[in-house]
């Protein structure tokens, strides 16, 4: 007659709904993108990405600070050159933007410094690798992709993320990194990245537009679900530490399957276009841009993710003291 179960109960007071609630967002999940550009001498801000600064090389306890006093910890760092060439030689240089940034955040702080790595903000065309004849060549790019792991832990960087999606990338740098003395830095692959609209807003930022073509040869297609978890395990049997989707909201159920099937920590990009999508809506007045950023990152971690990277970080942190 009367419903015996009642879902409601649960619901009724806030001390209820808080001591049921199943997935929470912690400060520690978050890892916050950041950019540094070498040809800056003030902060740069990009229309596209509201609220997401680029910094000069220079004033890293300001920045720092800034950055933990929200209670953010973790920050993925990427670097804008001042000069670009078809091999992206600054990526792999010792006093290469990302490796500046990389010390002088290190000097500073207690910030765990992620370095992502990938040619395509340093390369003249914009690929994440070396071309021949309009195509990335796989092989060729994982030696300068080892060279770059190497010269970015030289640097100081906790962890190294490989996001340009060669075949092998894995094990060309973990090899790298454990021949020069680097045994104990992890890797955290981007091990299914697809070829996503929602990159948009960061190709404003990082200026890595790509001269001609696509990315349709190295990132995967966006319909395709076997083959992330062929990725992901062929990331895994290579040693990486951590694996990722990329991007995360119209992805999780990728999220959800590896997490099913793979025992090491997931992470997840909550990518520009996702933030500039929620930013735009929000600052139209249009939606909450407060409760969706908490839903969203929170779905995100519902789906299976222990990690999100997004841009929202320092404003999420800010929101869980
Ligand atoms: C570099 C890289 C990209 C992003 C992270 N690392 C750009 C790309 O692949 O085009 C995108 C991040 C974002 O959109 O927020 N390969």
């Amino acid at each position: 007659m009367y419903p015996k179960n009642r879902m409601r109960r649960l619901r009724a007071t806030e001390g209820l709904r808080d001591m049921v609630e199943e997935t929470t967002v912690r400060t520690s999940d978050l890892i916050l993108p950041i950019f540094f550009d070498e040809t800056l001498d003030e902060i740069r801000t990009t229309p596209s990405m509201p609220g997401v600064v680029t910094y000069p090389l220079k004033d890293f306890d300001n920045i720092a600070s800034e950055i933990t006093e929200s209670g953010v910890r973790n920050v993925i760092v990427f670097g804008v050159p001042s000069e670009k060439d078809p091999y992206g030689k600054q990526a792999y240089s010792a006093n290469g933007v990302v490796q500046r940034a990389i010390r002088g955040l290190k000097d500073c702080s207690d910030l765990t410094v992620i370095a992502d790595l990938c040619l395509c903000e340093y390369t003249d065309h914009g690929h994440c690798g070396v071309l021949h004849d309009g195509h990335v060549e796989n092989d060729e790019t994982l030696e300068l992709y080892a060279e770059t792991a190497i010269s970015q832990a030289d640097a100081g960087a906790d962890m190294i993320a490989p996001s340009g999606m060669m075949d092998g990338q894995v094990t060309a740098i973990r090899d790298a990194l454990d021949r020069s003395g680097h045994s104990m830095t992890p890797i955290m692959a981007y091990s299914a990245k697809y070829c996503s609209a929602f990159y948009g807003p960061f190709r404003d930022v990082a200026c890595s537009c790509l001269g001609r073509g696509n990315r349709k040869e190295y990132q995967m297609q966006c319909g395709n679900r076997r083959e992330a978890i062929r990725e992901a395990m062929l990331d895994v049997e290579e040693g990486a530490d951590i694996i990722m989707v990329k991007p995360a909201m119209s992805y999780l159920d990728i999220i959800r399957d590896l997490r099913e099937r793979t025992e090491v920590p997931i992470a997840a990009y909550q990518v520009s276009g996702e933030y500039a999508m929620i930013k735009a809506a929000a600052t139209n007045g249009w939606v909450n841009g407060t409760a969706i950023m908490k839903e969203s990152i929170q779905s995100i971690k519902r789906a299976g993710a222990d990690i999100v990277i997004t841009y929202f970080a320092k404003e999420m942190a800010e929101l869980l003291r």
